[in-house]
């Protein structure tokens, strides 16, 4: 306490990346690359096809082992975790959404939802459901993804990655395989859900127009 006032705590990031430094053999794709997100905060990274996009968004939830630099989640260091207590850090600190949906063929849209609850151990089927009524889709709760549209599969794509509450989603080309309309749409959806949650959004594309507006961070 301090003139009788709580100490607020400095900010802490939900993301950093401090000199990430990535080749591969004599490919050198970025050098001392910095930036951080605090919560509800959403940036865009661009670049052209092989700039490096999906390499750093991998190097970021911790799916590719980091050469140069450093990645922090919550202040914390991913580095020195094992790789179980990463994977489990990850499914309730991140969530990730790629170009194909990756839904699970057998499983209908609600229980696709819930699998990361499953996961976890927090099964929550009315938070499942609340989700996919924000991305309009209560109606299409019980059908299996083969039943959905592509811009349908991906709306619930979004709303699974949402599914733990995760302080940090990163979505790599999340509307690369839709059209304009549902593109946006898919974009829209995913900023206003993250946004209540306080979520931080990173969405990699090569489509400058679809992010237009959102702080970038660019590859060359
Ligand atoms: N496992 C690997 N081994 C060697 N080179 C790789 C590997 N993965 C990616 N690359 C190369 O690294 C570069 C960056 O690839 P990356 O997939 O990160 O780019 P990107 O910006 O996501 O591209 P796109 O827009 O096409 O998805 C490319 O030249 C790619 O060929
Ligand atoms: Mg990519």
């Amino acid at each position: 306490m301090r003139n009788g006032l709580p100490i607020v705590p400095d900010n802490i990031f939900i993301l950093e990346a401090q000199s990430l430094s990535f080749r591969y053999a004599e490919v050198s794709l970025f050098r001392g690359l910095s930036f951080a997100l605090s919560s509800g905060e959403a940036r865009a990274i661009l670049g052209p096809s092989g700039s490096g996009k999906t390499t750093l968004l991998h190097l970021l939830a911790g799916l590719l082992a980091l050469q140069e630099g450093d990645v922090r989640w919550n202040g914390q260091s991913i580095k020195g975790l094992s790789e179980e207590a990463l994977a489990r850090r990850r499914l309730s600190y991140t969530g990730l959404v790629f170009q194909h949906h990756y839904l699970q063929a057998e499983l209908s849209a609600l229980e696709n939802v819930l699998v990361p609850g499953y996961l976890s151990g927090q099964v929550d089927p009315a938070w499942g459901k609340e989700l996919l009524a924000q991305v309009g889709l209560a109606d299409q709760a019980k059908l299996l993804p083969k039943a959905l549209s592509g811009g349908e599969r991906q709306r619930v794509a979004v709303v699974r990655a949402l599914y733990n509450r995760p302080k940090l989603l990163l979505a790599d080309e999340p509307t690369g395989s839709l059209d304009r309309r549902n593109a946006e749409r898919v974009l829209e959806l995913m900023l206003t859900l993250a946004a209540p949650l306080g979520t931080a959004v990173i969405v990699a594309t090569h489509d400058e127009h679809l992010v237009q507006g959102l702080p970038e961070l660019r590859l060359a």
